[in-house]
């Protein structure tokens, strides 16, 4: 059941010319595009971009099935700490793919398996909360940190060890299991100090292109996601993403189409919405892979640039008694992309013949009502003038989200090297991390601190 791109709506046979895509412009931008994949396929074939074979991982997945399946029988909960790409996928997956509801349900309703909790923030209520309700002595911890000295994890990780070494003692390496970098980070040196089990992210996958390592498989498997299943979805993209035709490669047609949007049609906004609220960590999870990977100042050859259009989510039906009226009406500077899904797990009937006036509603389901309010967005936008497309998912499953997540991966990797920027690195967050290391008094980021303290004496010069 492969997923599919209907991007009718995009050209200017369905919007118009001054804001659709003329065939002449897929023409003229079809050879870069294609030699962007090109490019991107070599550089992997030299082993350049891990991310691309995450797929393909048999030995991996028994692996972490069998822990999995330990962490269940000894656990009530499973707690991730970690931020940014070490959380935002995890989050995807237990929205997409388990129960609505799965933490209010009872551990037989769960198949026995620990409740999730994804500990993204260091908000200090949000955290003083979680203890409140989680018990430390039932819960296994899992430390994500590519780098292995992100502050806001290692807080997190310190004040967890305090309370399970208080409370449980010797045994409490018990309670984590880590997954960082193979070689190098002071996670990886805690690990293996204090004993932690522990998984690899492997080498060259940055955090917003690792879902499909052990940082999003584990807990996805701890719940009982088929992860299997998950990467077979993820292959099956693979497979089309070879292609180098835009007719035949869907990651490559949207990359082509969001680059003629933002380059040529100034579109700088690319609103994300998806009409099944399974599908809003795996928005949340797009809005930090194309932000961080697209939002750069300079080029490869070193020319500022100061690129990257920026992603809204947005949930359907929901926003639209929200957001929807800018997109009808206010500046032509968004594309649209819908995430539709064709059948969702549940039919809910809406009752008939009980109130008058409300006849029309008797009969259908929440699914029609569901459609019918994407279709009649689609073509209010279109008839708007408003370039739309629409990513469609025959059903939400491990397999279509495997293909949603590595589509929009390549996507996004094609779209930096039409770009001429590096998708794969993030200075800008470098920036504020050193900033905060600083702050806090880290030692070797004395000239730095010395720096924002001198700013910070001059303080704030106009406040109301
Ligand atoms: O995508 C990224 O690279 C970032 O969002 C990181 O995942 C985030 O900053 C957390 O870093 P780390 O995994 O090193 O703790």
């Amino acid at each position: 059941m492969d997923i599919k791109i209907d991007f009718t709506n995009m050209m200017a046979d369905a919007i118009g010319d001054e804001h659709g895509i003329t065939d002449k412009e897929i023409k003229d931008v079809n050879d870069l595009a294609s030699k962007s994949l090109i490019e991107l396929q070599d550089e992997r074939r030299k082993k350049g971009h891990p991310f691309m074979d995450l797929p393909y991982q048999d030995d991996l997945v028994d692996e972490i099935e069998k822990t999995a399946d330990e962490i269940s029988e000894g656990f009530e909960n499973f707690v991730v700490l970690g931020i940014g790409g070490s959380a935002l996928g995890n989050i995807s997956l237990h929205n997409a793919l388990n129960h609505p509801y799965y933490n209010m349900l009872g551990h037989e309703a769960r198949n026995g398996r620990p409740k999730i909790f994804v500990m993204d923030n260091v908000d200090p209520d949000k955290f003083s909360g979680f203890l409140d309700v989680v018990d430390p002595k039932t819960t296994m911890f899992n430390v994500i940190t590519k780098s292995g000295t992100t502050v806001e994890t290692m807080s997190q990780f310190l004040i967890m060890s305090r309370i399970l070494k208080n409370r449980i003692r010797k045994d409490y390496y018990k309670h984590f299991i880590c997954t960082t970098d193979g070689k190098q980070g002071l996670m990886r040196e805690i690990t293996d100090r204090e004993g932690f089990k522990s998984f690899i992210i492997p080498d060259g996958v940055g955090g917003r292109y690792s879902v499909l390592t052990p940082v999003g498989l584990v807990s996805a498997s701890v719940s009982g996601i088929n992860i299997n299943e998950l990467l077979s979805g993820a292959s099956s993209m693979d497979e089309r993403c070879a292609f180098d035709d835009i007719n035949d490669n869907p990651a490559l047609m949207n990359a082509l189409l969001q680059y003629i949007s933002y380059k040529k049609r100034g579109k700088n906004v690319l609103i994300m919405m998806a009409y099944a609220n399974a599908l809003s960590g795996i928005v949340d999870w797009f809005c930090q892979l194309w932000s961080e990977s697209l939002g750069k100042k300079d080029s490869i050859s070193g020319e500022t640039v100061n690129c990257g259009s920026t992603p809204v989510k947005a949930i359907g039906v929901t926003d639209q008694h929200s957001q929807l009226q800018l997109y009808m009406e206010g500046p032509f500077d968004k594309v649209i992309t819908f995430l539709h899904v064709e059948r969702f797990n549940k039919n809910i009937e809406i009752p008939k013949g009980t109130v008058d006036k409300l006849e029309y509603l008797g009969g259908h389901t929440l699914n029609d009502l569901m459609e019918a309010e994407m279709i009649g967005t689609q073509l209010a936008l279109t008839e708007n003038k408003r370039p739309n497309c629409t990513i469609t998912l025959p059903e939400i499953s491990e397999s279509t989200i495997g293909q949603l997540i590595y589509m929009l991966e390549v996507q996004t990797a094609i779209v930096g090297k039409m770009y001429e920027i590096n998708p794969f690195d993030q200075p800008g967050v470098e920036a504020s991390k050193i900033n905060s290391h600083a702050l806090l008094g880290r030692e070797g980021y004395e000239e730095r601190r010395k720096e924002i303290e001198s700013y910070r004496k001059a303080g704030s010069k106009h406040v109301v």
